[in-house]
């Protein structure tokens, strides 16, 4: 494995420039935000909570729930007390009518999809479905805030819809809501959310100093290695899905912060990204995610490899923090069931798409993606 040399670090996530704190704060409000019964907890988890148990969904109740998820939706619903059935996806990681009209059962109560990578499910559809069965339907925009279907926000088809907004901007946490019957705001006291902010400004110093992004690229899989020993040695194995306190409001400073970044040209600037990257790395994005459907915001880009672990590491000596996309499921999921959810689970590598990407970024992680695949692949398009 080659050492890393000074390189500039490139993360999912997006960065809080240190200036922020001068600049001025945006007019514009976008969905769900402009909504008078918007409700922003700490997590989107919490929202979820907060929205199931408003709309009185409870231990009778029954959602049907996808089998490729992140983990803390699912944990979210089951504290709710609500009991899931998981689906399956079809090729395009849709779910299947015929499918889901099997598992409906009379104590079947919602449906739950999810927007993945922000790219844009047929909620209009999925409601027309809900509302002909009379079942609710949950949009879950955790990773599609600012992704339109039809002209229409993602999360405004459903009678709830969730985002998370520090996925889309370098804030340090915030899960917004939107339902039918808007839950009570979080009654918690908000925490500053300083140190979390601070390290955002981390790595905006590190994704444009080569000495920084090099300590980063160091020490941050250590920092990681600490937080999982640390949960582990107190019996908590899940740590990644807990709830939490439900009635957790958003830090202080991702509040103040959040009018501030918000910026009319942060989906197509996503787009701008994600396109480039497809021209370059298209033949090995998985077929959703294949072309970019108008309405997409998306918060990653997706490449199927095959040993992942190993293409993360040599990604990382090349300073492209990539994440193996959502590798654990929910202790509930019975896996062997579901290997199209476990295939995706093993081998979709996401890299970072965000705004603030430069064209030189966009570069780095071309090159660090064909370096790492061991320049086998001769017939790539040279990075223009
Ligand atoms: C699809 C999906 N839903 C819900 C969540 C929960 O978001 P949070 O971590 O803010 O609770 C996530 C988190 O990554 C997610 O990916």
């Amino acid at each position: 494995m080659r050492k890393p040399s000074l390189t500039r670090s490139l993360l999912i996530w997006p960065t809080l420039p240190p200036n922020i704190y001068f600049r001025r704060a945006s007019n514009w409000r976008p969905f769900p935000l402009n909504q008078d019964g918007c409700r922003i907890y700490s997590l989107a988890r919490q929202a979820i909570w907060n929205a199931c148990k408003t709309l009185d969904l409870g231990t009778e109740d029954v959602i049907l729930v996808p089998a490729y998820h992140h983990g803390s939706e699912i944990e979210a619903l089951i504290e709710a007390g609500i009991q899931i059935r998981y689906y399956d996806l079809n090729e395009a990681l849709e779910p299947d009518p015929e499918e889901l009209q099997n598992l409906l059962s009379p104590n079947v109560r919602a449906l739950y999809i999810i927007h993945y990578l922000g790219f844009p499910q047929d909620a209009g559809f999925w409601r027309q479905w809900c509302d002909e069965r009379n079942l609710l339907l949950i949009e879950d925009a955790a990773q599609a805030f600012l992704a339109t279907r039809d002209g229409l926000p993602v999360g405004s088809f459903g009678h709830i819809g969730l985002f998370c907004l520090y996925k889309t901007y370098g804030i340090p946490d915030g899960g917004a809501v939107i339902s039918t019957v808007p839950p009570p705001p979080p009654a918690g006291a908000a925490q500053t959310g300083m140190w979390r902010a601070f390290k955002r400004h981390v790595n905006w110093v590190a994704a444009r100093r080569g000495e920084i992004g090099l300590v980063h690229l160091m020490l941050k899989p250590l920092v990681t290695w600490w937080n999982r020993s640390w949960h582990r040695l107190r019996g908590q194995y899940t740590i990644e899905f807990e709830l939490g306190d439900p009635s957790t409001p958003p830090a202080t400073i991702s509040m103040h912060l959040l009018p501030k970044l918000l910026d009319e040209s942060t989906a197509d600037r996503r787009r701008e990204n994600y396109r480039f990257l497809l021209k370059h790395l298209g033949d090995m994005v998985p077929g959703p995610f294949a072309s970019l459907p108008e309405g997409a915001c998306p918060f990653a880009f997706p490449i199927e490899v095959s040993h992942a672990r190993e293409f993360l590491l040599r990604l990382r000596s090349r300073g492209v923090v990539g994440l193996l996309f959502w590798l654990n499921p929910h202790p509930s999921l019975p896996v062997a069931d579901f290997p199209r959810s476990r295939e995706l689970r093993e081998g979709v590598v996401a890299l970072p798409v965000h705004q603030e990407l430069t064209q030189n970024d966009l570069k780095q992680i071309v090159s660090a993606v064909h370096e790492a695949c061991g320049n086998l692949r001769a017939t790539v398009t040279s990075v223009g």
